[in-house]
Parts: C-alpha cells; structure tokens; sequence
C-alpha cells in the first residue's frame, strides 16, 4: 500500500520526493517488543507549537481545539504504528468546518494545514481558498479544467472551499456545479494524493448540502462546529486583537467597546470576530484623526491610547437599528 509520508520518520522537512522506498522503512521497523516514547517523533514538537499558537491566538473555541488536539493524536499514532510495519489505511481527513462568518474557519484551517504538515500528511504547509466562482465554468467544456486547476494549486496542501454550498444548485439540474461535485469526489478518494479537502459554510446551509451529496459527506471524516462567540468572548478577542496591534483600551474605552458590541451584534450583517477587527480599525481611524487635530506634541501613550470617544464616535451609538451594518 501507498502511504505517502509515511515511510520515512522525517519524511517532508523541505522536500516533495515523497515517500521513503520500502526498503529503507523496512531498516527502520521497530522490534515487536520495542517501546516507542512519542516525545521523539520530531513531528511532535512542530504540532506542540501550532497547538499552542492556536490557544494563544483563539480565544474560545474549546471544541474546535479539542478536535483538532485529537486528530494530532491520531496522526502521531498512526506514526507510531508504521514504525512497527503495523498496516492501516491512511486515516481520511477531509473536513468540513461548519459555523457563521468570522467564526475563527479560515484561521483554524490554516493551524490545521501546518499541523498536517508537520505529522507529514500533507507534503506543503499551505491552504488554497476557492468559491464556487474558481471552480464552476460559464460555458460547457469550462468547468472540469477550472476545477482540475484548482486541485492542482491545492495539491499537496489544503484545497479550503468556502461556502461549498454554492457548489449545488437543485433547482438548476444542468448546473455545471455537479461535475465539480464529481470530480472532487474523485480526487477525495484518491489514495496517493495527499490533499486534504475541507468544505467550509454557515451550518444550516451546509447540513442541507451534505444531505444532498451523500457521497461527499461520508468522505468527510472531521464535521467541525464553529459556534457564534458570546459578548465575552467577543470582549476578549478585541483585548487581544488590540494589544496584538500595540494599542490599548483606557478603562472607559474598555466598557465603551462592551457596550458597542452589545448593540453591534443585533445589527445586520453582524460577523463575530470579523466586525470586532473591522471595529477595531475605525477605532484606530478616530484615534489618528484626534491626535491630529490636538496641534500638540504625541507621546507614547498617546499613540497606543485608544479612548472611549475613539469608541463612541461609531455609527451604532447614533444611527437607528435599521440602517444596515455600522461604520
Ligand atoms: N477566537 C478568536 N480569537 C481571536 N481572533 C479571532 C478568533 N476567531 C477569529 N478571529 C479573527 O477574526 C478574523 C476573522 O476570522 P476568520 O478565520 O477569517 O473567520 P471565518 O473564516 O470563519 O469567516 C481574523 O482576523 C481572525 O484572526
Ligand atoms: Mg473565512
């Protein structure tokens, strides 16, 4: 059986040539009555590292974290297993990340490709986002060889198909959709590939694709929630952001951004971690225009001070609740 990466213990660092030839893996079969201690696996300090860039940078998110720390798990042991020639078919790990937008898809996806790298699943380390728009053709003839482009971009990585929903269109029956559908059917099968294919969209959207497409969701091993963040956890990722950016809240900033995500999170278009970035750098749009206008000398403190008139200079503390997504 084809196992690529599997053969070589260090078999990716800096290298597409995939796998070792059997020979070699052969050298380097561990005795029946060996013990292997999974702190050698060298791919482990590498996935130690994402993991805990993935904690420090993600606020919430416990159970995306704790799937991901478990398909790690499973990786390493499935590592720990060929180097006792214990046969197993590669574990799949085409995924599907469910949860509203700036729920934290595109940012896990890419922890997850590093991830993959480094246990050696994948051979490069990179994520290539498409929509439907990359993959579907306007004319007959047109979409398999936009798809097969795509695959090829993506192999090797993370082919990230956001809003994969728009991939199916039951009320269009000649939709050339479907023979993307087919084609990614294929490719997902594929045993000597190494991509890894994760279909990202709002969950109800995608409950209904996946129960259209039967064939695409069994081959989806991983089904990941991204839930909406609560007003703490929504706080939490605005402390972060900020002092990520060298800023920080005065105390009076810090309950003026409270209180406008409070009212910004029942506005329209509202996108979790997303709008607190967007409303962090309007922040940052008042601030510099107030320290202009002061005609005055900055200090440090000045440049990194963002102040609750930095905050309540938003169009949500003026504007009625109708009038669409605030600045
Ligand atoms: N839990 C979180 N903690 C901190 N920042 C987050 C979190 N979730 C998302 N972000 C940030 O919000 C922005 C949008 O996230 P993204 O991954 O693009 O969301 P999605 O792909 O679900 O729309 C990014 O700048 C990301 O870094
Ligand atoms: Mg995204």
């Amino acid at each position: 059986m084809h196992r690529p990466g599997a053969t070589n213990p260090d078999p990716l660092r800096g290298t597409a040539a995939g796998p070792a030839p059997d020979d070699q893996a052969a050298d380097h079969l561990l005795a029946d009555d060996a013990l292997l201690d999974l702190s050698t696996d060298i791919a482990g300090k590498d996935v130690e590292d994402t993991l805990n860039r993935l904690d420090a940078e993600l606020v919430g998110l416990a159970n995306v974290k704790r799937r991901v720390r478990e398909i790690a798990a499973l990786l390493l042991i499935d590592r720990a297993r060929q180097r006792f020639g214990l046969q197993a078919t590669r574990p799949t790990m085409h995924m599907s990340f469910t949860g509203g937008p700036g729920t934290g898809k595109t940012t896990v996806a890419l922890r997850m490709a590093e991830m993959l790298h480094a246990l050696g699943y994948i051979r490069k380390p990179k994520v290539h986002t498409v929509t439907r728009d990359d993959l579907v053709g306007q004319f007959i003839g047109h979409t398999a060889p936009k798809t097969k482009e795509a695959l090829a971009k993506a192999a090797g990585g993370v082919l990230f198909i956001d809003e994969a929903y728009y991939l199916f269109r039951p009320e269009n029956e000649r939709d050339y959709g479907q023979e993307v559908i087919e084609i990614l059917l294929q490719e997902m099968e594929n045993e000597r590939n190494t991509l890894v294919v994760i279909f990202a969209g709002y969950p109800d959207r995608m409950e209904t694709f996946f129960s259209a497409n039967p064939g695409l969701s069994s081959r989806v091993a991983h089904h990941i929630e991204f839930p909406d963040y609560t007003h703490a956890e929504l706080c939490a990722i605005a402390d972060l952001m900020v002092a990520q950016e060298n800023f920080r809240f005065d105390e009076p900033a810090t309950q003026a951004f409270a209180h406008y995500l409070e009212r910004r999170m029942t506005r329209p278009r509202f996108a979790n971690a997303r709008s607190v970035r967007n409303a962090l750098d309007r922040c940052r749009l008042r601030q510099a225009k107030r320290l202009v206008e002061l005609h005055r000398p900055v200090s440090r403190t000045d440049l990194i001070t963002l102040t609750d008139s930095d905050v309540y200079g938003s169009s949500v503390f003026t504007d009625a609740p109708s009038e669409g997504a605030p600045l």
